[in-house]
């Protein structure tokens, strides 16, 4: 959470407390009068600095009024009624909070930050299944760009995907568009999956539906790397390791995990888990940021991967856009309204 601090001296000793053994001494004696900066001026302006749970730890423990997973802190975007709105986060997150208030001035400190899952699916692929299937309830991840989700019935997050689908109550649910978490939802609720070939992304004659989701091969980049060997070499190493996963892993990794679920879920979890170390396959900056928090912990520091995207969002740019209101999300109306009800939606039905 933000650091309330009066002065450059007492900012740099806050992040030193909060941050020793995470981050060393001489990067935040760097970042230190940035932090500074970032919090005088959102001050000032009356802003507020929404940041993702993947967000590096020098940012995430500073300069955001709130931290949290997808689904809260488009809650927080829903409720705020400061402005401009600082996403510190990837596109289709600030996107979101654009829909929900198209009034306010909503930056993201970087020109693309984009999502390997956002770009997977277009609303003509939507437009294609919906015509394929027609009457099947669309249910899309939060990871997709506006005139997806304009195409669609209700938005769903990895905290909610599984009770949105249960909550619709059809026979099938298309759901899209990431292959892994669809996977996942189909083991959480017993339902099967297919992944249909559109031909040339026209519509065909409906066929007889006998199973439940039908699904899309995107992928999340960062996700997609972790593999069960991964799993069993690190129970190999560590006999008494807590494995925690992101359900954008594939199933089967979730599957040998310990325990799976949205970046708040596993933050919550290690929080209140018993076991010391604890190894989390998911983006890297989260480990350390759970580290900071819980010193008694051991946070099994294996992770190598990155997510290029989050990791675009730097203090200098998130400085930047609140200098320089750099850089402004648009969502056409006629699309942003039609997103909108998915999301209204979904913050009503979780
Ligand atoms: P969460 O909603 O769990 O924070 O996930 C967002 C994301 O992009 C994970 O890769
Ligand atoms: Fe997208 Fe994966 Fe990065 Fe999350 S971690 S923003 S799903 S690419």
């Amino acid at each position: 959470m933000a650091l309330h601090t009066s002065s450059l001296h007492d900012t740099r000793e806050a992040m030193k407390e909060r941050l020793s053994g995470i981050v060393p001494d001489f990067e935040i004696d760097m970042k230190a009068e940035l932090v500074f900066e970032i919090n005088r001026i959102k001050e000032e302006r009356g802003a507020i600095i929404l940041g993702h749970n993947y967000m590096e730890p020098a940012l995430y423990h500073t300069v955001p009024d709130v931290v949290g997973d997808s689904l809260e802190l488009a809650r927080k975007a829903a409720e705020t009624d400061r402005d401009p709105i600082v996403f510190c986060g990837v596109r289709f997150m600030a996107e979101t909070a654009k829909i929900l208030n198209p009034d306010k001035l909503v930056l993201l400190p970087a020109k693309k930050a984009g999502c390997s899952l956002a770009e997977s699916i277009t609303a003509a692929d939507v437009r294609a299944l919906k015509a394929r299937y027609p009457g099947v309830p669309v249910v899309t991840y939060i990871n997709t760009y506006a005139d997806v989700k304009a195409e669609t019935d209700v938005c769903c997050t990895s905290g909610n995907a599984a009770q949105i689908v249960n909550a619709l109550d059809s026979d099938t649910v298309i759901f899209i568009p990431d292959e892994y978490l669809a996977g996942n939802v189909a083991r959480e609720t017993g339902k099967r999956i297919i992944f249909p070939v559109l031909d040339g992304q026209s519509p065909q004659t409906d066929e007889a539906l006998d199973y439940e989701l039908i699904g899309w091969r995107g992928r999340c980049e960062v996700h997609e790397k972790y593999t069960v060997e991964d799993i069993k070499n690190a129970r190999a190493q560590f006999p008494d390791v807590t494995i925690l996963t992101h359900p954008e892993c594939s199933p089967e990794v979730v599957e040998a995990s310990d325990f799976s679920g949205s970046t708040s879920r596993m933050i919550s979890y290690v929080k209140q888990c018993t076991s010391k170390q604890i190894l989390l396959l998911t983006e890297c900056s989260m480990g350390d940021n759970i580290a900071a928090e819980n010193r008694d912990k051991e946070m099994i520091r294996l992770c190598s991967i990155r997510c290029p995207h989050m990791n675009e969002i730097t203090l200098e740019d998130t400085l930047n856009a609140l200098r320089h209101n750099q850089y402004p999300i648009e969502v056409e109306e006629t699309i942003r309204v039609k997103a909108k009800l998915s999301i209204d939606r979904m913050l009503a039905m979780s």
